[in-house]
């Protein structure tokens, strides 16, 4: 099996997250940089913004999370959710993602045959990203999830991190050392979801 075939096999969602990383900062946010850089992109229109979190503002992000949730989850649920969020927040990163909705805009307006299909490829085009950068985390033995808090948390986003207001919050994804193999993941018969034509 080749290599490639090999990380998609082993990405998976890890969701119990420690700091025993090998890779400085500096080393992880030039994969991430090289994960965006090269994506696809519908026009090579390159809407997708990113912001990775490390340390303080890492630990800032989720503690806001944790604040944003406890207004909204009942009192017997909170509990459950708070440990999921403290499994985040002992990892060593978090990216955000994002769409700036300026260039979504720009290409309906250049390009107004294709008006209502800009909004859905920006989020192919995100999609691709989040799972290069999975993967690309991946093969270096660190584990990630992808969460979706948006859009309660996004007014927290904007406020902590100067974020312009025309990046729209898409996903999540909280990052570190794999503490706890995942469950063995069950599958769909291929046959039933892939059709071949000859
Ligand atoms: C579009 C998309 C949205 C997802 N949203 C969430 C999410 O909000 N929270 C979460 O814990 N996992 C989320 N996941 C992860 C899936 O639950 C997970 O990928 C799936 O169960 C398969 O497991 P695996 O990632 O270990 O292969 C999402 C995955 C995709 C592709």
């Amino acid at each position: 099996m080749s290599n490639f075939q090999t990380l998609i096999k082993e990405r998976r969602s890890v969701y119990t997250l420690g700091a025993h990383v090998k890779l400085t900062q500096d080393e992880i946010t030039k994969i991430l940089q090289s994960c965006l850089k090269n994506a696809p992109s519908a026009f090579n229109s390159q809407s997708t913004r990113m912001i990775v979190l490390y340390d303080k503002s890492y630990h800032a992000f989720w503690h806001m999370v944790e604040q944003t949730l406890r207004k909204i989850v009942p009192d017997d649920k909170f509990e459950a959710t708070k440990q999921r969020i403290a499994s985040f927040d002992a990892g060593v990163g978090t990216v955000l993602f994002f769409e700036d909705e300026n260039v979504i805009q720009s290409l309906k307006e250049r390009m107004p045959i294709y008006e209502d299909r800009f909004t859905i490829w920006a989020e192919h085009a995100n999609a691709m990203v989040q799972y290069m950068v999975w993967d690309a985390l991946a093969e270096q033995n660190i584990g990630a999830s992808l969460q979706h808090y948006n859009p309660l948390i996004d007014e927290g986003v904007y406020q902590m991190f100067d974020v312009p207001k025309t990046w729209r919050l898409v996903a999540q994804m909280p990052f570190g050392s794999k503490e706890k193999v995942p469950n063995p993941k069950t599958f769909e018969p291929i046959e039933n979801r892939f059709k071949v034509f000859v």
